[in-house]
């Protein structure tokens, strides 16, 4: 896929008096990378990037973003668009197909994230010899990855069927992640329905009780789509980098997925939308004192950072951030709440924005820092949150996992390094060892 994308222009490298030529490359966006695929080869060099702050993974016509400007589209719709007009299921089918459905082919994916919508029964025994108050992100990576024993199908030809492969994951960890908060609170399974749309079934499962039937709620339906399309993609995030590395391999969807799970339940990534709710908790006991974490977070000597600031791409608002602030508003108002976290939210916004510290270094709230506030509105405990961010980011990780492996340039992943340990040095055998340290 690379290929077509090269210039006629290149950059000169001279190492040693020697000059070398390397291929520009410019997407269609306009963002241009220098293809040092054969430098090894021509140079004996490699380049080192930790963190790969500069470097490019791969090629991908499905998400782009632009750092400066805050612009995130999908498949080249822009991410406000979708989030007013869309549904969650319409835009996973964008991510993965790369353009809208028709109204058949929605119909036909919705059909079958309904006919998917159980777990073997046998998985449920699982939950059961998980120890009290396991993480429910360690629950889902783990369901995730023995899904590949349950479907084995799905690792022989995995390309059989993108629709299968993909509804049979959105519509079972959906089904996980309602079944592992009714499990930690030893409150009966409420099974998927039939008859209801893909977020109004999550709120079913997740809320309705014999005792106390679930009033659904259209507002907090609209709301649970937009946040879930506000995850679904994010180019090469960590998580997404960690699907496509683990997959890269030529391991099955399922564990490539898992350890996707489990780079996002990190606090610097997707485990970011709980601690924010976290210190606002925090800052609202100890009487709204947000000034503390404000200077905790710019004390050079304090690894304390403000969660829920910040971006490694973003370096103006996060687009995401402003739609959540603005759905915040109207489903606390839709459901009848208010929420003093969100007032502390935007005051610390509002102060940290005008801070010299903030802004010297692009510090911007982003996608997780009023996300939570949304999900403790519906009913969603803290410890949930990373997994509504993985509910949403399922469609994109497949749709990264399957651009991979249709990618004629696809090599497995395997970073070199620079060895910095000691030289070469003769075996001491044991008793020469003693003798020394005596
Ligand atoms: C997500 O990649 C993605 O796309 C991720 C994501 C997605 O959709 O997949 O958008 C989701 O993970 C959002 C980020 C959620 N994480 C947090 O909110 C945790 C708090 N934020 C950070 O730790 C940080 O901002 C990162 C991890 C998000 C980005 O880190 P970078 O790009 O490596 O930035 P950096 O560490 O080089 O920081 C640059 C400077 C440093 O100060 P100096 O050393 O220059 O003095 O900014 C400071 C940092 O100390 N800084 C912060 C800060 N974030 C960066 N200082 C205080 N509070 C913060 N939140």
């Amino acid at each position: 896929m690379i290929g077509k994308f090269t210039t006629n222009k290149t950059a000169e490298l001279t190492i040693d008096g020697k000059t070398f030529s390397l291929p520009i490359i410019e997407g269609t966006e306009g963002e241009r990378a220098i293809d040092i695929r054969h430098l090894r080869k021509e140079t004996g060099h490699i380049t080192l990037d930790s963190g790969f702050m500069n470097t490019g993974s791969c090629a991908s016509e499905i998400t782009y973003l632009e750092g400066a400007k805050g612009i995130l589209n999908y498949r080249g719709y822009a991410i406000d668009d979708l989030a007013e007009n869309c549904s969650f299921v319409e835009v996973a089918y964008l991510l993965l197909h790369g353009h809208l459905p028709t109204s058949e082919e929605y119909s036909h994916f919705s059909n079958l994230l309904g006919r998917f919508a159980l777990i073997h029964e046998d998985m449920i025994h699982f939950f059961d010899h998980f120890p009290p108050n396991t993480a429910p992100m360690a629950i889902l990576s783990s369901m995730v990855n023995s899904l590949s024993n349950f479907y084995p199908e799905m690792t022989e030809n995995p390309m059989e069927d993108i629709d299968i492969m993909a509804t049979r994951l959105i519509s079972k960890v959906r089904t996980i992640a309602a079944f592992t908060f009714k499990k930690s609170k030893g409150s009966p399974l409420v099974y998927p329905r039939h008859d209801l749309s893909y977020c109004a079934n999550f709120l079913n499962m997740m809320f309705d009780s014999p005792v106390k039937p679930y009033t659904i709620n259209d507002d907090v339906v609209a709301a649970l789509n937009k946040i879930l399309i506000l995850h679904a993609d994010h180019e090469q995030n960590c998580s997404t980098s960690a699907v496509r590395l683990v997959g890269s391999a030529r391991v099955n969807l399922y564990a490539s997925i898992s350890a996707g799970i489990s780079a996002l339940w990190g606090p610097l990534h997707g485990g970011a939308n709980q601690a924010v709710v976290e210190m606002l908790e925090d800052i609202y006991a100890s009487d709204g004192d947000y000034q503390t974490y404000i200077d905790r977070a710019k004390d050079p000597n304090d690894p304390f950072r403000l969660v829920g600031f910040g971006h490694r791409v973003y370096k103006s608002h996060d687009p995401r951030s402003r739609i959540i602030k603005k759905a915040c508003d109207e489903v606390l108002v839709a459901l009848k709440v208010s929420d003093p976290l969100l007032d502390i939210a935007k005051e610390l916004e509002e102060v940290a924005l005008n801070d010299e510290f903030f802004i010297e270094r692009n510090l911007y709230p982003n996608v997780d820092f009023y996300s939570g506030i949304i999900y403790r509105a519906i009913g969603i405990p803290n410890n949930m949150f990373t997994v509504m961010f993985a509910l949403g980011r399922l469609p994109g990780w497949i749709a990264h996992w399957k651009e991979m492996w249709d990618d004629p340039d696809w090599r497995i992943g395997r970073p070199r390094q620079i060895y910095v340990g000691p030289k070469h040095r003769p075996f001491i055998p044991q008793e020469e060892r003693d003798k020394e340290s005596r």
